[in-house]
């Protein structure tokens, strides 16, 4: 609990803060285990004060849950994927993605409950989700890096990355303004794992050519995913009367001609 009023100050207190808050973590975190012992000063209560109907707090509460979901699965991802990834750079990068996930995750899963009111509202995870994550693990599994980091930071991070602009736009709508700098930092990270995503399937294909057809298959099957996923998004997002863009449309703008030619 205590743990979490920290976390609390660190969401509130914006990106200067969440970016102490995650060098505690990288040099705290032991298998698995986070203790921030640098955000002592900062513990606050959760603030009152949210514009939210609760209908609205429902719908927010369940988009953030997925968010929380979605990160999970990719800190599991990243560190998989550590395991097997061709170069030392590689590897190092997916170890320092698997800790800002797990810090993704905990922000998401503590702002659902404060706006829950500190209640725990549970929400099914996509099917989607649950299919990308045992894709992923199958892949690492197998030993095919560029399958696991075109599920993982091509699809994921690249759908996560344009899902999270409207999510912000929904919750500063809803008077959460203090939790900016956190989510800018967030956003910013999304960006990093998903350009590491380009670049890696584009250096599988110049070495292995053949692989293009392979991933291009693949990539027809995620995107239909993606679409089915998106539309987990549609009520919560018309509850919060928040605008929707055209996410596939962002997504494929993001993605290499390459693996979208048929869509
Ligand atoms: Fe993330
Ligand atoms: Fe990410």
């Amino acid at each position: 609990m205590f743990r979490n009023y920290r976390l609390l100050a660190a969401v509130h207190s914006g990106a200067g803060t969440a970016k102490r808050y995650i060098r505690a973590v990288n040099q705290n975190s032991k298998q698995g285990d986070v203790e921030v012992r640098s955000a002592g000063r900062l513990a606050v209560p959760i603030p009152a004060g949210l514009r939210l109907t609760p209908r609205k707090s429902s719908a927010l509460t369940d988009l953030l849950n997925v968010m929380a979901q979605g990160e999970s699965i990719a800190m599991e991802g990243a560190r998989l994927q550590a395991t097997i990834a061709p170069t030392r750079e590689s590897r190092k990068f997916l170890r320092v993605q698997a800790r800002h996930e797990r810090f993704h995750a905990r922000i998401f899963e503590t702002a659902g409950r404060w706006i829950s009111g500190g209640t725990v509202r549970p929400t099914a995870m996509p099917r989607e989700l649950l299919c990308w994550q045992s894709q992923t693990r199958d892949a690492v599994r197998a030993n095919d890096f560029p399958t696991s980091v075109l599920i993982q930071q091509v699809f994921l991070e690249g759908l996560g990355h344009i899902l999270l602009q409207d999510l912000e736009r929904g919750i500063m709508q809803h008077g959460v303004n203090r939790l900016a700098g956190v989510r800018r930092l967030i956003l910013s990270q999304e960006a990093e794992h998903h350009h590491f995503g380009i670049k890696m399937v584009e250096q599988a294909r110049q070495k292995e050519p053949a692989i293009t057809r392979r991933l291009l298959a693949l990539s027809a099957g995620l995107f239909e995913q993606a679409h089915e996923l998106l539309a987990t998004f549609h009520e919560p997002f018309e509850i919060l009367e928040v605008e929707r863009g055209d996410y596939l449309a962002a997504l494929r703008a993001t993605i290499p001609a390459w693996l979208h030619e048929t869509h």
